[in-house]
């Protein structure tokens, strides 16, 4: 058993104080959700996640991002002192540009999905990328945003599944990056959940008017992981966690981000009326 357990290759995320709440680290191969409202630090993380791979622990990485385009990434990055422009010249980070073919753009990127956003092209581009620098981390952000072409769950379901087989087959360990908006308790069996491996949710909260973000790890297989409340800060380097300290009181969010975007887009399905109402 011991055995076992220590022969499961650790994926550090390197992000301040995290990997000391998930014995060590990522398992290698794993995909992991990490879900949260706007403003609580997904972005940051995902970049933090891939870029300390390429920079500190010899992992170069793929960045596929859907909802900005790579250069409001890269900017984004170098605010954090993370110049990904450097290691994508050193081949140990590639950024596909998904943004600009989901807004109809051209782009001068080198890798883009020019035929068209669509899963298959972006399976393609996934692999071809991997490929091509021997990947070990990937980050998608943000799978919300994903299907928009598909507005049928059980069609979304099965192309998120794709993807995340496409990921293991990979032997790449995923951050997939989800959208969540709003706490609904309502809702449960999202399409995420029979695809990941692990589920972190960040929250940001106002209380007597300071806003205060944490962390909390849902789910971590095989991991014997923290079960509480953890605060975080973003300061210039990036994510902090603060693993000594614990918060009560925080609201236990229960959403369930793909079945909301799919709420969102489709009046009056079973998901989309109890969004509705829950307003
Ligand atoms: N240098 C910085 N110092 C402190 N906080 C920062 C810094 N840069 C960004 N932030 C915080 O990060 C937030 C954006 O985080 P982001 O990862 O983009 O969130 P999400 O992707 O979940 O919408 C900003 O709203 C800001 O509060
Ligand atoms: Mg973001």
């Amino acid at each position: 058993m011991g055995d076992e357990r220590n022969n499961m290759i650790r994926i550090k995320t390197g992000i301040h104080g995290l990997d000391e709440l998930i014995e060590g680290g990522f398992i290698e191969g794993s995909t992991i959700l990490v879900s949260g409202g706007t403003g609580t630090g997904k972005t940051t993380f995902g970049l933090q996640f891939v870029y300390n791979g390429a920079a500190i622990f010899g992992e170069p990485g793929v960045i596929i991002t859907i909802e900005s385009r790579p250069d409001e990434i890269r900017t984004t990055a170098l605010h954090f002192g993370w110049d990904l422009r450097r290691l994508e010249q050193e081949n140990r980070i590639i950024i596909i540009d998904v943004a600009s073919s989901r807004a109809g753009l051209p782009t001068s990127e080198r890798h883009a999905l020019r035929r068209g956003f669509d899963l298959t092209t972006l399976a393609e581009e996934i692999y071809l990328a991997v490929e091509e620098i021997k990947a070990k981390r990937v980050v998608i952000d943000s799978l919300s945003v994903l299907p928009t072409r598909y507005n049928d769950p059980a069609e979304l379901r099965e192309y998120v599944y794709r993807i995340g087989a496409l990921l293991q087959q990979l032997r790449v360990t995923s951050v997939l990056i989800g959208e969540c908006e709003r706490p609904d308790p309502q809702i449960l069996g999202g399409a995420e959940q029979f695809v990941t491996q692990g589920l972190i949710r960040l929250n940001l909260e106002e209380t007597n008017g300071h806003l205060q973000r944490s962390l909390v790890v849902w789910k971590m297989r095989n991991t014997n992981h923290s079960m509480r409340r953890h605060p975080f800060l973003i300061t210039e380097h990036g994510i902090e966690v603060n693993n000594t300290r614990t918060l009560s009181g925080g609201i236990s969010e229960q959403c369930q981000h793909l079945s909301y975007q799919i709420g969102e887009k489709q009046e009056g399905n079973q998901w989309g009326r109890t969004h509705s109402n829950s307003r």
